[in-house]
This record gives C-alpha cells, sequence and structure tokens, in this order.
C-alpha cells in the first residue's frame, strides 16, 4: 500500500506507546484514525493530542480479548467511517516477566490471550469484512524480537509473538488474492508504557508465578524509556507497508539481525552445534558482565524477572534473558 489518503485505520492499543506512535503518523499521511484500547485514561489522553490536529479520529474503548465488543468495535467503525478498515493494526500487546518455570495457567492465559488471542480476534472479525468490502487493504501487526527466539524469563510473551509471526506469514499467503497485503514489524526495545501492562491484568486471571509489583513497574518504565522511539518506529513501518515487506526489523542490518537467528536455530540442531551456541551464549554473557547494559540496571534490586517470594522452589537467581 503506498497511498494511505482516505484510508479508514483500526488500531488496536492506538491510545499509547508504539499504537499512539502509528495513530500519529498514519493520521499525518491522511488516514482516518479509529485507537481502540482497553484504558480510557490512555484513551483520554490520545484524543487530548488529536483535539487540535487536522485529523479525523475516532475512539473506542475496546478489551481485544472480547470478542463480541470487537464485532461491536467493528460495526461502529462501518457507522462512523462508512466502511470497514483498509488497514488493521494489531498493535495491542501486554507483557510479564518471571522465569518460565514459575509460570501459572493465569500467566500463560492473559499474556497470551492479549498477544495472540487479540490479534486472533482482530482477523477473524475484520479480514472477511475487508475482503467483502473489495478495496484491498493492508494488516499491520506488531509482534516483537521476543518472538523469534525463546527467552525463559517471559516465556508466554515469546511464545505469544512467535504465533504471531508465524499467523501473519499465513494471512501473507492466503490474501494475497485479494491485495490484501501482511507486515508484521518485530522490533526490540520502544519507548512506551509496557511496563504498566499488570494495570490491565483481568481479576479472574491475577494468578501470577511471577514478582509483580509497583518497584518492577517502575524499573521496567526505566528499562523501557531506552527504547526506539513510537513516531521514529511508525516510520519504518510506513515504509515496510509501503514496499510490501513482510518482516519488518527496525535495526540498522536487519537482514544480519534475521541470520543470527537462523544460525542459531541451526546450531541447535546437531550436538556440535549445540556446543557452538553455548560457547556463543558464554561469550555474549562474559561481553554483558563487562560492558553491563544501562538498561538493566536496578533490575536486581527491584526484583524484576524473580518468581514471586513464596515459590521457594524456584532458582530465584533473578533476570534471566
Ligand atoms: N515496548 C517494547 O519494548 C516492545 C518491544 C517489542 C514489541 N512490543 C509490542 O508493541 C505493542 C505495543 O505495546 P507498547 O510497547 O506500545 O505498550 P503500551 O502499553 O504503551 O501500549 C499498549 C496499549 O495496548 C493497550 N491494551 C492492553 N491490553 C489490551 C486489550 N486487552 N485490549 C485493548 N487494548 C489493550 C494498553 O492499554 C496500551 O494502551 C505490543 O504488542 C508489544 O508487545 C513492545
Amino acid at each position: 500500500m503506498k497511498d494511505f489518503a482516505g484510508k479508514v485505520a483500526f488500531i488496536t492499543g492506538g491510545a499509547s506507546g508504539a499504537g499512539f506512535g502509528q495513530a500519529k503518523v498514519f493520521s499525518e499521511a491522511g488516514c482516518k484514525i479509529v485507537i481502540a484500547d482497553i484504558r480510557q485514561d490512555h484513551l483520554d489522553e490520545a484524543m487530548a493530542y488529536f483535539k487540535d490536529k487536522k485529523a479525523e479520529v475516532h475512539a473506542i474503548k475496546l478489551d481485544i480479548t472480547d470478542r463480541q465488543a470487537y464485532a461491536k468495535a467493528a460495526d461502529e467503525v462501518e457507522k462512523v467511517f462508512g466502511s470497514p478498515p483498509q488497514l488493521l493494526f494489531n498493535t495491542a500487546g501486554v507483557n510479564a516477566f518471571g522465569p518460565a518455570e514459575a509460570s501459572t495457567f493465569e500467566d500463560y492465559d492473559w499474556v497470551m490471550g492479549v498477544c495472540l488471542g487479540g490479534v486472533v480476534n482482530g482477523m477473524v472479525t475484520f479480514v472477511p469484512r475487508m475482503i467483502k468490502a473489495g478495496k484491498g487493504g493492508h494488516i499491520a501487526t506488531t509482534a516483537s524480537m521476543g518472538g523469534l527466539m525463546g527467552t525463559s524469563g517471559c516465556a508466554p510473551y515469546s511464545a505469544a509473538k512467535a504465533a504471531v509471526i508465524n499467523l501473519m506469514e499465513s494471512y501473507y499467503q492466503a490474501l494475497r488474492p485479494y491485495g490484501i497485503g501482511v507486515s508484521c514489524l518485530c522490533p526490540g526495545g520502544i519507548r512506551t508504557n509496557i511496563g504498566e501492562s499488570s494495570y490491565t491484568r483481568p481479576k479472574h486471571l491475577a494468578k501470577t508465578g511471577y514478582n509483580t509489583n509497583e518497584k518492577t513497574i517502575a524499573f521496567m518504565h526505566k528499562h523501557y524509556s531506552y527504547g526506539i522511539d513510537p513516531v521514529e518506529l511508525a516510520h519504518i513501518f510506513k515504509k515496510g507497508i509501503e514496499n510490501d515487506v513482510l518482516y519488518v526489523v527496525p535495526m540498522p542490518e536487519p537482514e544480519k539481525m534475521m541470520r543470527g537467528i537462523v544460525e542459531r536455530m541451526v546450531n541447535f540442531t546437531t550436538p556440535e552445534g549445540m556446543k557452538r551456541q553455548e560457547e556463543a551464549n558464554k561469550k555474549r554473557m562474559e561481553e554483558m558482565i563487562k560492558h553491563p547494559n544501562p538498561m538493566m540496571e536496578g533490575a536486581a534490586e527491584a526484583g524484576w524477572g524473580r518468581a514471586r517470594e513464596d515459590l521457594t522452589w524456584v532458582k530465584n537467581k533473578g533476570p534471566q534473558t
């Protein structure tokens, strides 16, 4: 998709962070924007930003895990803008950190419910409507670098994002005949509010195996402040969408980065490769000790990435990634 003028863009998580960056950039490109978000305070702040702008922006309070509410939101878009979106941004996501072995069913159900289930709900709700409207379009989903490898400190998130990456390739193939493109963004750190994810965790999924409290949240705010600016990221995503690129990897050398990921998986397929990978991991750890990453400063003191304190059977040594 190259021409964005007059297109309807539906952005989940559009009221904060990466999604809000997309709302700003694509409204400037001429899109009519729907920001859909579970947090009313985020929606209010985002709408206040757009108040003096020329852009047409509509806000919908939506929990993307609620399928009935999602269908209602889709009806509302058609009522307000006269058509289903031509651009669907599956951006909303949450994260939680703690040892994989301490993860509860609720940790999986919440994180995977939003990060994977929410994307599935977006696709099943909107894809048939987009096809029937016959205007083509583009699906732009935000996954994560975290989905390209397993991570012992956020297993549910990594699993959800890996599934999303795979899902986007399936839809990329399926939607070509309809003139609907698919792009999947795989960023590293972004300067956002994702550290506050636990504020929207539903009560019935509250039981966690992870240490999550105001200290860990404060650490995460600092941690993510080192990330890429959401508006800069949205410009990179826009270029990827314009060029119809499936995997948009916002790194200085995306091909080198992806080759490294593939090489790691290749290493994991033979005993010799396993040794090579262990050596590489050891070197990486030594480098990290020699040159500590400022992003991780204060992690141990905050208890970030640890298991809940009463889980004494977990080797509770602190953040592992
Ligand atoms: N921040 C990072 O470093 C980083 C890195 C890679 C990928 N990502 C991905 O970027 C996407 C956006 O996250 P962000 O970092 O901008 O965080 P953010 O918290 O700033 O924004 C996410 C928005 O999604 C909303 N949201 C959460 N659960 C929802 C639900 N069930 N229904 C509707 N809205 C919901 C939140 O209220 C919030 O406004 C996520 O998919 C995240 O996994 C983030």
